[in-house]
């Protein structure tokens, strides 16, 4: 899965940035984009795209999140192999737009793409030159094409689904972001642990177990502001990532399989906190969301929408009994609050602060032509133990 676009590679053996595919996807390019940032990164195989998909980047981009997409390469001869409309394979451009235009009476779903590394666009439908351009509101236009930079360009997003395969979106924290243009996700990190024979659960599968997780009231306050959007509810990501763990990787351990179960809350009480729920209330009732996969990754990550209201989050490893450090972090569209139901529960974790300096400056280069105007100043805000300085 991880081929994606979006650079990252604080690892040594990645440093040598060049702009191709090949230099790229050497690393498990999320993760270290998520180092880089301490966002949370999201992606989509075009071909299956969700319904929504267009408004979630409308979303995105307001929330100055940064966006890569790719057209995978299916043999290493065809890397930066240049399509019959000008589209480069294995290359990593940028998403820096979504609009819908009035054209003649209809609305067209718009996207502004951009390469990074070179003048060479799109020239299918709605390329600079195309004529359909002139049936649009001449102000819009102008709005919409003024300021180009070269290698940007904009498609129609029916053909962005057709001809990329892959959206990455790297949802960045709050504090990342120093503009107030963004509408920023509001950011909660809840640190726990899984203790054999004591918070070591396992999943559902494991129904003696499974209560004994560290359990977490989220509570959703807010709908989100769409007065378009028919479906209401409050809008979340929820990422569970395992601590440490490449470390111990280089002591044989593997990443464990991780995932993550949402219940109701109203159903188990209301309005009272610190009641650790019973091996009865997951006997009788249904997780009202779950993450997709259990999966053998450092961070399991989903976006959900949810009725306003109260609900538990119960992180586990697979199978019981096995010891883990992990950082939940929810990231919702409005206010969300949180409160540990069981306060055995212990933060304990070392944040690493790295500073700007300890940045490669070709990375940052790289990530200056990726991130266009999103100014980030600071990173990290979770544990990045795994991310060596320099010196
Ligand atoms: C990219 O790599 C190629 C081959 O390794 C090299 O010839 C080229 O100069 C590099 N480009 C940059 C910008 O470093
Ligand atoms: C212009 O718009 C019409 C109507 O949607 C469409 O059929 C045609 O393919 C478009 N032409 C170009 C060059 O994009
Ligand atoms: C969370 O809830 C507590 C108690 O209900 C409240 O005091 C606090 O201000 C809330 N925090 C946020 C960020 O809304």
């Amino acid at each position: 899965m991880g081929n994606l676009l979006m650079v990252c590679v604080l690892e040594q053996e990645n440093r040598e940035l060049n702009g191709s595919y090949e230099s790229l996807s050497g690393g498990t390019t999320t993760e270290g984009f998520e180092d880089f940032t301490g966002g949370i990164a999201e992606w989509y195989e075009l071909q299956k795209a969700p319904p929504n998909l267009f408004k979630i980047i409308q979303k995105a981009l307001q929330k100055g999140s940064l966006l890569g997409c790719s057209i995978d390469i299916t043999s290493a001869a065809e890397t930066e192999a240049v399509t019959s409309q000008k589209l480069v394979k294995g290359h990593a451009y940028s998403v820096t737009g979504a609009e819908e235009v009035n054209f003649r009476g209809s609305v067209q779903k718009l996207i502004r793409i951009r390469n990074p590394w070179g003048e060479v666009e799109w020239t299918g439908k709605w390329n600079d030159n195309c004529p359909n351009w002139s049936g649009v509101d001449p102000e819009v236009r102008e709005r919409l094409t003024r300021r180009h930079e070269d290698g940007e360009f904009w498609m129609a997003f029916n053909d962005f689904l057709r001809h990329y395969s892959r959206l990455e979106i790297c949802n960045l924290t709050p504090d990342t972001l120093a503009s107030d243009r963004y509408k920023k996700w509001s950011l909660l990190k809840l640190d726990g642990n899984w203790r054999r024979g004591a918070t070591a659960g396992g999943c559902r599968n494991y129904p003696n177990t499974f209560w004994t997780n560290p359990q977490y009231l989220i509570k959703l306050e807010e709908e989100d502001e769409d007065p378009d959007d028919p479906e209401r509810g409050c809008t979340f990501l929820i990422g569970l990532i395992q601590k440490h763990r490449r470390r111990q990787r280089k002591m044989g351990e593997d990443m464990h399989t991780i995932g993550f179960a949402i219940y109701e809350a109203s159903k188990a009480f209301s309005g009272q906190t610190n009641i650790h729920l019973s091996k009865n209330f997951f006997l009788t009732n249904k997780a009202r969301e779950k993450s997709n996969t259990f999966i053998n990754l450092r961070e399991v990550l989903n976006r959900f929408k949810l009725p306003a209201g109260e609900y538990i989050v119960v992180p586990s490893t697979f199978e019981p009994n096995k010891n883990g450090d992990f950082c939940l972090r929810v990231f919702s569209e409005k206010n969300a609050n949180s409160t540990v139901i069981d306060d055995e529960i212990e933060a304990n974790f070392e944040e690493t602060e790295i500073s700007e300096d300890d940045i490669e400056p070709s990375f940052k280069k790289l990530f200056g032509q990726l991130a266009g105007s999103v100014s980030v100043f600071l990173l990290t805000s979770y544990p990045l133990t795994h991310v060596t300085s320099k010196r």
